[in-house]
């Protein structure tokens, strides 16, 4: 079995052409072969657009709005992340999603392109997090600082030249929200925006719980509000990953739930890095009708 050593702090490994979390890359077959269940509903981001916040919403409305329901294990546990490994350390998402009575909710970062076939043959429900990519990048940033499964991200001129050029974990932001998008028309796929949730939660709520064929009594809809706030989630032992070990996660050095805001990037970009991103961006994201907000 793999020591933590190898793969703590080490380079991604690439994956069907995608750079990925070396832990994760080993073994690979398990992913490309994951069975999904009809049931199933993914939850499918590029990392830091708001993820677990998501996670924890559908955890809530599968629960009935119930906080202590949602409190019986880590998120992790809860919400398995597919593409997970940490062999020695913690048991493999694939591992324990089999485990899991359905309906089940899977959580990963992987593009529409490798993300397991079965997914899109099932037509699993799939709920895509679109968040502005300038947050990202300093999110992004700032997790690689204290997540040791990451490579450590060096000073942030190089990072974001290399989050421009698609060389971070999981390849392109710009191809990844753009396929999602696009592979919506065809396949049940709710697409939220992080700063959408930031401006009226209540609204993207709602819309959650629609395309789960739920409607909620307004009590439940508030127990959810206020379970889910950057507050009380940043104040949640089963939601702020401190439960993980700290030769993992160090939250002494940035924790998880850092900042939770939207524009958080101008106290980073330079405006010189700022114009130079636009302009890479518009290149990039010419020829879509995606729509990001870097401010509300
Ligand atoms: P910041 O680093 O900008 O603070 P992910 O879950 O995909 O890893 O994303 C993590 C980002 O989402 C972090 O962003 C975190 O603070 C933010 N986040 C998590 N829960 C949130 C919530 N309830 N409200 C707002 N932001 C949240």
């Amino acid at each position: 079995m793999a020591n933590a050593e190898t793969y703590l702090r080490q380079p991604c490994r690439t994956v069907h052409g995608i750079p990925m979390v070396n832990a994760f890359a080993r073994g690979w077959e398990r992913i490309d072969t994951f069975q999904s269940r009809p049931k199933d509903i993914v939850v499918v981001t590029f990392p830091k657009s708001g993820t677990t916040w998501v996670c924890e919403i559908v955890d809530m409305i599968l629960q009935g709005g119930d906080p202590e329901k949602c409190k019986r294990d880590t998120i992790t546990k809860r919400v398995p992340m597919l593409e997970f490994a940490a062999p020695g350390e913690m048991p493999a998402g694939t591992d324990v999603l089999a485990t899991m009575p359905s309906p089940r909710v899977v959580k990963t970062h992987l593009p529409a392109r490798i993300l397991p076939k079965s997914f899109w043959e099932n037509r699993c429900k799939m709920i895509y997090m679109g968040r502005n990519a300038k947050d990202v990048a300093v999110s992004f940033y700032h997790f690689d600082l204290m997540n040791k499964l990451q490579q450590h991200p060096g000073m942030w001129t190089e990072y974001l030249e290399k989050f421009m050029a698609g060389r971070v974990a999981y390849g392109s932001w710009y191809d990844h929200v753009k396929d999602y998008w696009e592979r919506r028309k065809e396949h049940p796929i709710l697409y939220l925006f992080y700063e959408d949730l930031k401006e009226d939660l209540r609204r993207e709520v709602v819309k959650v719980a629609q395309f789960l064929g739920q409607q909620l009594p307004e009590a439940v809809l508030d127990a959810i509000i206020q379970h889910t706030s950057f507050e009380a989630m940043r104040d949640n032992p089963t939601t702020n990953y401190t439960m993980l070990p700290s030769h993992i996660m160090d939250h002494s050095v940035s924790p998880f739930m850092r900042k939770g805001t939207t524009g958080d990037w101008k106290n980073h970009f330079t405006v010189a890095q700022s114009e130079r991103f636009d302009q890479d961006y518009a290149e990039k994201m010419s020829g879509t009708d995606l729509r990001f907000r870097t401010q509300i």
